[in-house]
């Protein structure tokens, strides 16, 4: 027999050919004459349907044991499913008590539920097409960039240097017995990165456009929906930008057509989410992806919020930081739409945004893309080219002699740049509707938990 995936065996390809599959049983119906099976193998969200006469029943067929089946592959007399597998053979491979067993069959557990099974929770339905939509979101990231001409950089996870300057870092050390811990392994402290951005802004020095997407690591100890402690940013950098637009452009860019990509290649699984999990959201989506994100300075933001009569919580004056119930209006007022919030003040920003000299108000030129249900996906900036101004604000922090190499850069061939980064687990929430982070990354780490 051909070993097929199940998603070539419901292909149809290969009727009338003697087959074998191999995966996990998702249902098993016992009937007078005939015993029904469906086999799933995480290739697609679809399982293959297979028949057999009663005396192939075996106890050990239980919901989530793993088989072996070989037969014939035929077209089925049942609508549902294009193709069924005629079973000569039956074979449990790894058992499975459906008494232990987390999940029941025909029941649709609870996202707080299944998530206390990282191990396991792969093997639900909404999860497998979960991991696959993400599996394919990934390409369409890598293939968006190596379409438009960036380099790829490995950009390191351990660093020495704390990008964002929010000290939210993770030391890294070696774990050694207590009497040789005299000695610092990289003789200077360590961290997990919070972001590849300097990193690529070397490398934008030489290969003009760059990207990374890689973990992240940071020591929030927010309990949200919306952060973890180990998450998936996609950072780009690009030399000789003239402005922000040169940024939201790009941003805008990859945010549409990858949904546009993982739209097309995982239609069945992304209805799934659509269906169940965020109602009407589909018909959101394709409004987002046929109209121009807007785009508005912070400053005019600052004024939507003051001439609305919501009460917030915080205060809106300008200078203040915009809190989630802050992008949440804003993202209403424009009609629920993902917008572009640019020029913020120059001093809620870290050492390396570009001042904007030119504006009345001290602002730097960073942009921050706010999508509905999420809030913040992206956040980014032009970047300090001019030696003089970077010099002076990294002595006003006392961290010229640390910077020292990031000068270098704007010493020997300094360029007009800037980037962004957005967030992996953030953008999947955002286009399939899904509440919280910790359901849309395989193994979810955050504060007080850390599982497997
Ligand atoms: O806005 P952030 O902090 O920007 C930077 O780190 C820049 N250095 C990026 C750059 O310009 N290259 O983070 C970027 C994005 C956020 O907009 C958010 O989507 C996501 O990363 N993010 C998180 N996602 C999940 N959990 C957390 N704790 C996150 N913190 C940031
Ligand atoms: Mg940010």
């Amino acid at each position: 027999p051909t070993k097929l995936r199940v998603s070539e065996a419901i292909s149809g390809s290969n009727l009338g050919a003697n087959i074998k599959i191999q995966g996990w049983v998702r249902s098993v119906r016992p009937q007078k004459k005939n015993l029904f099976l469906h086999v799933n193998d995480g290739s697609s969200l679809q399982s293959l349907q297979i028949i057999a006469s009663s005396d192939q029943n075996d106890p050990l067929l239980t919901f989530g044991c793993a088989v072996e089946v070989t037969g014939l592959l035929k077209q089925s007399p049942n609508q549902k499913q294009p193709v069924e597998l005629e079973a000569d053979k039956i074979r449990v491979v790894g058992e499975c008590n459906p008494l232990d067993f987390p999940f029941k069959i025909k029941e649709r557990h609870a996202v707080e539920y299944i998530r206390q099974f990282p191990h396991l929770r792969c093997r639900t339905n909404a999860f497998s097409s979960l991991l696959r939509i993400r599996s394919e979101a990934t390409a369409a990231i890598h293939s968006y960039f190596k379409k438009n001409g960036f380099v790829q950089i490995h950009t390191p996870i351990i660093t020495s240097n704390d990008c964002e300057g929010a000290g939210e870092l993770f030391a890294v050390q070696p774990q050694r017995p207590e009497n040789d811990v005299d000695e610092k392994f990289f003789s200077v402290p360590a961290f997990l990165t919070v972001s590849g951005q300097l990193h690529l802004e070397v490398m934008s020095g030489a290969f003009s456009k760059v990207y990374t997407f890689g973990p992240t690591f940071r020591a929030e100890n927010s309990q949200s929906r919306r952060h973890l402690a180990e998450f998936y940013m996609v950072e780009a950098e690009l030399s000789f930008t003239q402005s922000i637009e040169d940024l939201t452009e790009v941003m805008e860019d990859i945010f549409k057509s990858s949904t546009e990509y993982v739209l097309a290649q995982c239609a069945e699984d992304v209805a799934l989410f659509h269906k169940h999990v965020s109602p009407g959201h589909r018909d959101s989506i394709d409004y987002w992806l046929r109209t121009k994100f807007p785009v508005m300075t912070y400053s005019e933001a600052v004024d939507i919020l003051n001439r609305s009569s919501q009460n917030f919580v915080f205060p809106t004056e300008w200078g203040c930081d915009l809190q989630k119930e802050h992008e949440k209006y804003l993202v209403k007022h424009c009609g629920n739409i993902p917008v572009f919030v640019t020029d913020y003040p120059y001093d809620l920003k870290p050492f390396y945004a570009r001042d904007n000299q030119d504006h009345p108000e001290h602002t730097a030129a960073a942009v921050d893309l706010l999508v509905p249900g999420v809030g913040e996906l992206c956040g980014g900036s032009l970047r300090e080219e001019r030696l003089d101004l970077l010099r002076t604000r990294l002595e006003e922090v006392g961290l010229e002699d640390a910077y020292s190499w990031y000068l270098d850069l704007r010493r020997f061939g300094s360029i007009p740049h800037g980037g962004f980064g957005l967030g992996f687990e953030r953008y999947l929430q955002c286009i399939l509707g899904v509440d919280n982070i910790k359901d849309v990354i395989p193994f979810p780490r955050f504060s007080h938990s850390c599982l497997l």
